[in-house]
């Protein structure tokens, strides 16, 4: 299912790409006209006529004309080309334009309290961005970026945002603490996205060996954001006694972007809480440590996410990606705004304040020789840096981004991958293992969980003092055997997937039934009142 969607966006994009290539329509009398306040990425059509697959875009140079390969049309409302049959708007002609609320204004329009809708009408300013409209025309509901939210959290300030509890700074770059660069450990996260089980295990069994020790002597760690499906819970309860960190990556993994971006409070609770509620019980993990959580596709569910997470008590957000910038960005805490662009996420960061810390993704650097290549963008997860094909490549990359993040703010520099391209190609692994042992053999080299990471945040420690740092030394040395060496194997079918039989591996007890969405537990419906 990945990889068809995979084709279809290639296929998509390449079509856009191939069309943006013909000339522009001369001659439009009306090109001026048509283009007056409208966005220069919006594309819009001239006629409802044909066969729905051509749409024109202003440039300075007049109208674009695009059209999309045969057998495909225009959504005007997705604004890209799609399969015909899922195409409803062809005989619209562009986008409804939403209409604004007036927030800008030289005198104040409205009493206090209250902020003017697009038409007028005075409505409390607490009920702008609350996710319903308010307004007659709407309107409060259609400016709620985190730069436009009437309610957003305030900008940093740093007399009142006081670690342990928060941490931010301006631009989002300073080092807790204002501890010298040079006396900061540079700590790696890396974490894995998925499902864990046999396609997996062995590779996590490699990296982490036990035999790879931090320079204060306890084993590297990593963080595994785990989704449902397929997942073998006695792995998970091994990786979780061997000291990583068990996170969550939702219970269904939806294949469809749109439900995480636009997903309600109660989808979030369902699939986040609902993924915790499982591994607890099925991984036998009571000890209160998963307490991060990652959105599939990197999906990030705007203000609704966040306020579930701080109600389910979730520690951390590990889904928002920075764009590549000269100094990396250090994780900060969500009381105030953002320190940088919402880039990528579907742009629906929370703009709220939330008692949260966001373990931000910064964009690793994939040029190849970025003393001469052009500027490539970067990319969030190792996998998305679809430049890196070889070995050697890959190699480059890593040392490269260290260099960047050790060579500047110091800031985590996390490595963020699907075990399926790291076991696509032997020396991918093997590289990874060498850069692990190379940055081992320094002294100022750490490979922690995110949630170390918090721990050394609120709690900023030289690297001279590091050795005896408590926080770190916790499950320091594990050895030993897993809990149960002969797992269950339950065989279970849920109404919610018909005709599905799946195979829970846990050393628990078998549940009744495959837990989902709906009966996470597994026990059966909950009886409806
Ligand atoms: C599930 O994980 C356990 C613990 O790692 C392992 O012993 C077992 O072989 C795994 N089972 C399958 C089918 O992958
Ligand atoms: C589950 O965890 C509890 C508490 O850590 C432990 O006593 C028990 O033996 C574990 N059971 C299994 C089957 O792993």
């Amino acid at each position: 299912m990945a990889t068809k969607t995979f084709w279809l966006c290639c296929f998509l994009l390449l079509g856009i790409a191939f069309a943006q290539d013909e000339d522009a329509v001369e001659g439009d009398p009306s090109a001026e006209e048509l283009c007056e306040n409208r966005p220069a990425d919006e594309y819009f059509r001239l006629s409802t006529e044909g066969d729905c697959r051509d749409v024109v875009r202003c440039t300075k140079s007049g109208l674009k004309q695009i059209t999309c390969p045969s057998g495909l049309a225009f959504d005007i409302d997705k604004q890209t080309c799609d399969w015909k049959g899922k195409v409803s708007n062809c005989d619209k002609l562009e986008k409804p334009r939403k209409i604004l609320p007036i927030l800008k204004t030289d005198e104040p329009v409205c009493p206090e309290g209250k902020l003017s809708c697009g038409n007028g009408e005075c409505v409390d300013k607490e009920l702008f961005c609350n996710g319903k409209p308010d307004c007659k025309d709407e309107s409060d509901e259609n400016a709620c970026s985190v730069d436009e939210d009437p309610n957003r959290a305030p900008d940093c300030d740093t007399t009142q945002c006081i670690l342990p509890d928060c941490f931010c700074s301006a631009d989002g770059t300073r080092i807790p603490g204002n501890l010298e660069p040079g006396n900061v450990p540079q700590m790696i996260t890396i974490s894995f996205n998925g499902a864990v089980n046999v396609d997996n295990i062995d590779l996590y069994e490699d990296i982490f060996n036990g035999l790879r020790v931090n320079p204060n002597g306890c084993q590297t760690r990593g963080t595994f954001f785990v989704s449902h499906k397929y997942t073998n819970y006695s792995a998970v309860q091994d990786l979780h006694r061997k000291g990583h960190e068990i996170s969550v990556f939702s219970l269904t993994h939806k294949d469809d972007p749109q439900y995480w971006t636009q997903g309600s409070y109660d989808d979030w609770l369902a699939e986040m809480a609902g993924a915790r509620l499982i591994m607890e019980r099925f991984g036998n993990i009571s000890d209160g440590s998963i307490i991060g959580v990652r959105a599939p596709y990197l999906r990030v569910g705007g203000n609704k996410q966040f306020e579930m997470m701080s109600d389910q008590f979730f520690v951390y957000d590990a889904s928002i990606t920075a764009s590549l910038g000269r100094v990396p960005i250090w994780p900060y805490t969500l009381y105030f705004r953002m320190p940088h662009k919402c880039n990528g996420n579907a742009h629906n960061c929370p703009s709220r304040s939330h008692p949260v810390w966001e373990m931000v993704m910064n964009e690793l650097d994939r040029r190849d020789d970025p003393t001469f290549d052009e500027s490539l963008p970067g990319c969030h997860m190792v996998d998305s840096c679809s430049n890196i094909q070889t070995g050697e490549q890959f190699a480059r990359l890593l040392r490269h981004n260290f260099n960047r993040h050790f060579n500047s703010n110091r800031a985590p520099l996390g490595l963020h991958f699907h075990a399926s391209w790291l076991k696509s190609k032997k020396e991918f692994r093997e590289e990874l293992i060498k850069f692990i042992e190379e940055m081992l053999s320094r002294n100022d080299v750490y490979f922690v969980t995110m949630l170390q990471v918090i721990q050394w945040m609120q709690n900023p420690t030289e690297l001279n003092g590091l050795r005896d740092f408590q926080d770190w030394k916790e499950k320091c040395d594990v050895k030993g055997q897993p809990y149960c060496s002969l797992p269950n194997a339950c065989a279970l079918t849920t109404r919610e997937l018909p005709g599905e039989t799946l195979r829970l591996f846990t050393c628990m007890e078998c549940p009744n039934n495959y837990p989902w969405i709906l009966d996470p537990t597994g026990d059966g419906f909950s009886v409806r009142k």
